[in-house]
């Protein structure tokens, strides 16, 4: 793929009025939710859930890209199909997860680093090869007394970035995480002020590494209250903090925003997401990117619940997938409404 060939590919995957499903949870990730819901932590009920996922009816029509495992991406449907065909039969873009997971960074108590650069050449080509067009690195950035130092800042930013420059040698959309985790008591003013720092960090790494803005994709967090501050913040507090945040720190070159969830309900981050297309929508051309979502918990959560494992509840936990795309996707264009939830 040439550069153009990848930032067309990073225009449709979010200015297509359709968002990504994220379906990468590690097995480690995977297996903890499969506990959580009384699900057998096995390989044959991993991949029976993501055939699931993938076999979705009409899944293409809210759904641009999704983002695999890298055992997700070689596995197949009972009928010996691989879900990359699935996936791409459906109009889906098919990315990976790319990084190893974030460690504990030496010499900064509380925080960690994400790894995975070690190597990661020959994956992404291997990655390219099986299929994937663009890839995902998560840096996970945590809120606390003194944190996160200008250290850990730092490292993970520079990881982000030395990640997107060789995913773009590859011929890979780099899609760039970095999320601050709502765990804690923290103000939104206060996830404001962080998410600017980083958000500022990134993109000065992804400069001096060289990276084609036009041709990879943030995914942020939305700036929120920690979970447990006493005073959560409205839907037009997030929507207008996120923006603000987001138009103060993001070049308009970005191809665009996909937000990750981050342990909210399915119903509040459509509702945020709805807010901040609102919003958009009466800026005009201020804001330059599209807003769209890169959803794993709050589009996955009904779904798998419903499934609970068993093979008779399939459809009922597609449709349940269905109804949650669908409302990110009404979300997109600052159609969404409570009502919709109603059955
Ligand atoms: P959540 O939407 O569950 O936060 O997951 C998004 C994601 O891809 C995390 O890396």
């Amino acid at each position: 793929m040439t550069m153009q060939a990848q930032m067309d590919t990073a225009r449709t995957l979010v200015a297509s009025g359709k968002g990504l499903l994220a379906m990468d949870e590690s097995n480690g990730t995977c297996n903890k939710r499969f506990a959580e819901e009384g699900i057998p932590q096995t390989e044959e009920a991993r991949r029976a859930y993501r055939e699931l996922i993938v076999t979705t009816p009409r899944l293409g029509e809210s759904i641009s890209g999704a983002i695999l495992y890298d055992e997700t991406i070689r596995q197949r449907t009972g009928h010996g199909i691989p879900f990359v065909k699935v996936l791409t039969d459906a109009g889906i873009i098919a990315g990976i997860k790319v990084d190893l997971g974030a460690k504990d960074l030496a010499c900064h108590p509380g925080e960690k680093v994400t790894e995975g650069l070690d190597g990661l050449r020959p994956r992404l080509q291997e990655y390219f090869q099986i299929g994937a067009r663009f890839a995902k690195w998560r840096a996970v950035i945590s809120l606390g007394d003194g944190l996160p130092t200008p250290g850990g800042i730092r490292a993970n930013a520079h990881a982000l970035a030395r990640y997107a420059a060789l995913c773009q040698e590859s011929e890979l959309v780099p899609i760039v995480e970095p999320e601050i985790l709502m765990d804690g008591d923290h103000s939104l003013e206060r996830c404001r002020v962080v998410t600017e720092d980083i958000l500022r960090a990134v993109f000065d790494e992804l400069h001096s590494q060289q990276v084609v803005l036009e041709a990879m994709i943030l995914k942020p967090n939305m700036v929120l209250s920690g979970l447990h501050c006493p005073r959560q913040g409205s839907l037009d507090e997030v929507a207008d903090a996120t923006l603000g945040c987001l138009l103060r720190n993001v070049p308009a070159a970005v191809a665009g925003i996909a937000f990750l969830s981050g342990g909210q309900s399915g119903e509040l981050a459509t509702a945020r997401l709805n807010a901040m297309n609102v919003k958009r929508q009466a800026m005009g051309s201020r804001t330059p990117w599209p807003l769209t979502f890169s959803f794993a918990r709050a589009v996955q959560q009904p779904a798998l619940h419903i499934w609970h494992g068993q093979e008779a509840q399939r459809l009922a936990a597609q449709q349940a997938l269905s109804h949650r795309v669908r409302c990110n996707r009404a979300a997109l264009l600052g159609e969404y409404h409570a009502t919709m939830e109603t059955p």
